[in-house]
């Protein structure tokens, strides 16, 4: 498996990254621990957690997922083979169960969170700590058009890296990342950082896949130029460039059977283009998922494809996608698709 750069940290992360969301929710404790060891036997060093995590998430759950990751960790006495990311949720009135629904990216918040992810996963540093998404009202999870604020009362952004810098001078975490970001917001981050000498943001996780290109408008430069590479997430759409659900197929147990809210790769124009990528996949041998994957992986300012799986086949199936070079015709079918129906998902 090919190790990249994590911005200027000198870590190297695998190119493709294992995401654990579904642990606690649809993944048993067992699964879990089977997908980790298959990931990692496969040259995975790369594990993408979160405070927030199982997805959906609920207060009956909240937490499983690090509690699953930090019991593999232990029994395995892996530690040191493994660059372990999670994220502090940002600003949330609609997580009632997380800091009484109060959450903010402020001292009192990050700390409590990092300390409460640290006993879960059994550890005591977290490689890339990330902010899962602003503090402030903008543009993230799909959301279109802008309104300015009329009051800003947000969390400035040099204080949330204060906290953070001080959290790397304790040895709790050794790099920072943003989530759901916006060029923005990653453009501030990174000025301050070079101003002040506070920590400089090392990735960026955002969606990206061939439903949702958005990050290629204004993220994908700043990544390039300033070494903050993409940890594409959802690269498969929540499993919709599969093609399992054309025809209005519901497959028992999938994510977008169980949980019918999740409908943000559903839409009839993501249909249509999935049903494109899926054709044009198999005209030319390929397995759809693992096309989406490879395609992913190898855009330029993509570090890492933070793969999911719940099925031990399907993370085989996926990380094979890692040893999958794109002809340039499929790359140039991929590109007249995109122009006819660019990001159905946003
Ligand atoms: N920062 C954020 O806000 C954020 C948001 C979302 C995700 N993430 C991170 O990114 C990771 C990946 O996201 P994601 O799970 O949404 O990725 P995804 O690749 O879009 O969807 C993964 C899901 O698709 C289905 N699937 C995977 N491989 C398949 C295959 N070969 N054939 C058919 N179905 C397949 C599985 O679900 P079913 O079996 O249920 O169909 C699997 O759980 C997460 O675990 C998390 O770490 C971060």
């Amino acid at each position: 498996m090919e190790l990249r750069a994590l911005g200027r940290t000198g870590l190297r992360i695998s190119a493709l990254g294992l995401g654990t969301m579904t642990f606690g929710e649809q993944n048993t404790e067992t699964e879990a621990h089977a997908q980790l060891d298959l990931a990692l036997a496969a040259g995975i060093n790369f594990i993408d957690a979160a405070e927030l995590y199982p997805v959906p998430p609920r207060a009956e759950t909240v937490g499983l997922t690090e509690t699953y990751i930090g019991t593999w960790l232990k029994s395995r006495a892996c530690r040191d083979r493994v660059i372990l990311a999670t994220k502090v949720v940002g600003a949330s009135t609609w997580l009632p169960h997380i800091r009484g629904g109060a959450a903010r990216l402020d001292r009192a918040n990050i700390e409590a969170a990092l300390d409460a992810s640290l006993r879960r996963l059994q550890t005591d540093w977290i490689d890339l700590y990330q902010l899962h998404w602003p503090d402030r009202q903008t543009n993230y999870f799909g959301k279109l058009g802008y309104t300015p604020v009329a009051q800003d009362d947000s969390i400035p952004l040099i204080e949330t890296l204060e906290v953070l810098a001080d959290l790397i001078t304790a040895g709790k975490v050794r790099a920072v990342g943003v989530s759901n970001e916006t060029p923005w917001g990653l453009m501030r981050f990174l000025n301050l950082a070079e101003q002040t000498g506070l920590p400089r943001m090392a990735s960026i996780q955002n969606p990206y896949s061939l439903l949702n290109r958005t990050f290629e408008i204004g993220l994908a430069e700043v990544a390039s130029r300033e070494e903050c590479g993409l940890l594409a997430y959802s690269p498969l759409g929540f499993g919709v460039l599969s093609g399992k659900y054309l025809d209005g197929r519901q497959p028992p147990g999938a994510r977008l059977t169980r949980f019918e809210r999740f409908d943000r790769y559903s839409n009839p124009r993501a249909e249509w283009a999935t049903r494109q990528y899926v054709d044009l996949a198999r005209r030319h041998g390929l397995d759809p998922a693992r096309m989406a994957l490879a395609w992913v992986t190898s855009r330029p300012f993509t570090t890492s494809t933070i793969i999911g799986a719940t099925t031990l086949a399907q993370l085989e199936s996926n990380l094979a996608s890692a040893e999958l070079t794109l002809s340039r015709e499929v790359i140039d079918e991929i590109e007249s698709i995109h122009i006819q129906q660019p990001n159905p998902a946003p």
